[in-house]
């Protein structure tokens, strides 16, 4: 009935989300709420991992990439499960320091890191450093032979693979700021550079082709551009790979049109390339790494929200206004994404009411959702929008200094607050 597993109705004909009744959890923490469901994100890192390992014979690791959803709980449910974690900033970097998460299974992404980060993660001892290009090598090289350690680095490369998704978040083609080239020679280049580099050690190579992606071919296709490009630096340079980092991207399920694959299969057909290629060049595979970041915490997640005016323009369309919108969720703003909604405390009701869901900053484009069907709604009713646990609260914003609304998490039934509302008060903390 649901986008999501965690998603139900009880008797009273309420929302339930991991088995807390939303209107409860909006009477207790006010609107508008980001709520999580901690079972749903650890079976989904149990499913990655248990795949994982499975196809790739114990010799692989799942990394979360937190850019999704980050803050200290999501990096200590993270470790707890045994992943590894993506961090793309200092601070991403510093979150998961300061939960404790285990530094040396952190990979430190990005495409223009600064001095001071590198020194960061060097300090910290990240577990590998993913070097975008050949000023970051440089730099990173200089950096790492002053604190007299080598940098273990992985090389970002953009196999030439075209994903079909939305044009913002594609990565793997040549026309990417991220990472170096395979066609024009750059990222062979940069290993033969790394190689005569005493301070830093090149132990592997990563790709990210782009995001939510439902085809498995594309993943498959990298995959063997990556390690038909491992087997060549070996023979030509010499160089030993030892990890291969496949990226994130897997697709979630946003409406009920969409049907992603069960993560196995992506698994299951990426492995079968892996090992077919590395059998055609007589090379051990290497360790496998895997990045999903939207398909751990995207499911798990929905906000809720309070509905203000309905506002029925005839023969036009009717605007439904909440207390939030593109501050709490900019995704429609920025690539029209799609979201399903319903009126929660309604929410076993059929859904024929076609509405266009506006948040309240001043902006026309400050819409969650154009023309879907939510059951008709009520000033005072209670809007849930599913599916997003990832890139909302992690892209939110404080535009018309609106503040950020908290993150609760449900565990077994029962809700915590994991992100506390941010105030006035601390709108004007750095404000002199
Ligand atoms: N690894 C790397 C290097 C990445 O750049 C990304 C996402 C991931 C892993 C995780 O991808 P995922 O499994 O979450 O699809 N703000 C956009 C998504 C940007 C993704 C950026 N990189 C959105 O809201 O759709």
């Amino acid at each position: 009935m649901f986008v999501s597993n965690c998603l139900s109705v009880n008797a009273a004909g309420h929302l339930t989300i991991g088995g807390a009744d939303v209107t409860v959890l909006a009477k207790e923490f006010g609107t508008p709420l980001y709520v999580m469901d901690e079972a749903t994100i650890r079976e989904s890192c149990r499913q990655f991992k248990a795949s994982i390992d499975e196809y790739y014979d114990g010799n692989g690791l799942c990394v979360y990439a937190s850019k999704s959803f980050c803050c200290k709980e999501i990096c200590r449910i993270v470790a707890e499960e045994g992943l590894g974690l993506d961090v793309v900033s200092g601070g991403e970097l510093y979150t998961a320091h300061e939960a404790g998460f285990p530094m040396e299974r952190v990979y430190f992404h990005g495409n223009n890191k600064t001095e001071q980060e590198l020194e960061m993660a060097l300090a910290y001892g990240v577990g590998a450093i993913v070097v975008d290009n050949r000023t970051e090598l440089e730099r990173l090289g200089a950096l790492a032979a002053k604190a007299g350690k080598p940098a273990r680095i992985l090389f970002r490369v953009k196999p030439g693979v075209d994903a079909h998704t939305h044009n913002y978040i594609r990565t793997g083609q040549i026309d990417s700021k991220f990472g170096l080239a395979l066609e024009t020679g750059e990222a062979y280049e940069a290993v033969r550079a790394a190689m005569d580099m005493d301070s830093v050690d090149l132990v592997g190579l990563h790709c990210h082709i782009g995001s939510q992606i439902f085809e498995l071919d594309p993943f498959a296709d990298a995959a063997r551009i990556m390690l038909d490009f491992i087997a060549k630096i070996r023979d030509e340079l010499g160089a030993d790979i030892r990890e291969l980092n496949l990226g994130g991207g897997f697709g979630i399920r946003y409406t009920q049109d969409e049907h992603p694959r069960a993560y196995a299969e992506f698994m299951q057909r990426v492995s079968g390339a892996v090992h077919e290629t590395c059998a055609r060049h007589g090379m051990d595979m290497p360790r496998i790494l895997i990045e999903p970041g939207r398909s751990i915490s995207g499911p798990a997640g929905i906000t809720l929200y309070t509905v203000g005016a309905v506002k029925e323009i005839p023969g036009v369309r009717t605007y439904v206004s909440v207390d939030g919108g593109m501050t709490d969720n900019p995704r429609y703003a920025l690539y029209e994404a799609p979201y399903e909604a319903v009126v929660a405390n309604r929410a076993g009701e059929p859904r024929d009411f076609v509405a266009t869901i506006a948040g309240r900053c001043c902006e026309s484009g400050d819409l969650i959702q154009e023309h879907t069907h939510i059951q008709r709604p009520e000033p005072g009713d209670l809007l849930a929008v599913f599916a997003t646990g990832a890139y909302n609260y992690s892209m939110s914003s404080n535009y018309n200094r609106i503040p950020r609304p908290a993150v609760v998490m449900i565990t077994n039934g029962k809700p915590r607050i994991i992100v506390r509302a941010e105030t006035y008060a601390d709108l004007l903390r750095n404000d002199l």
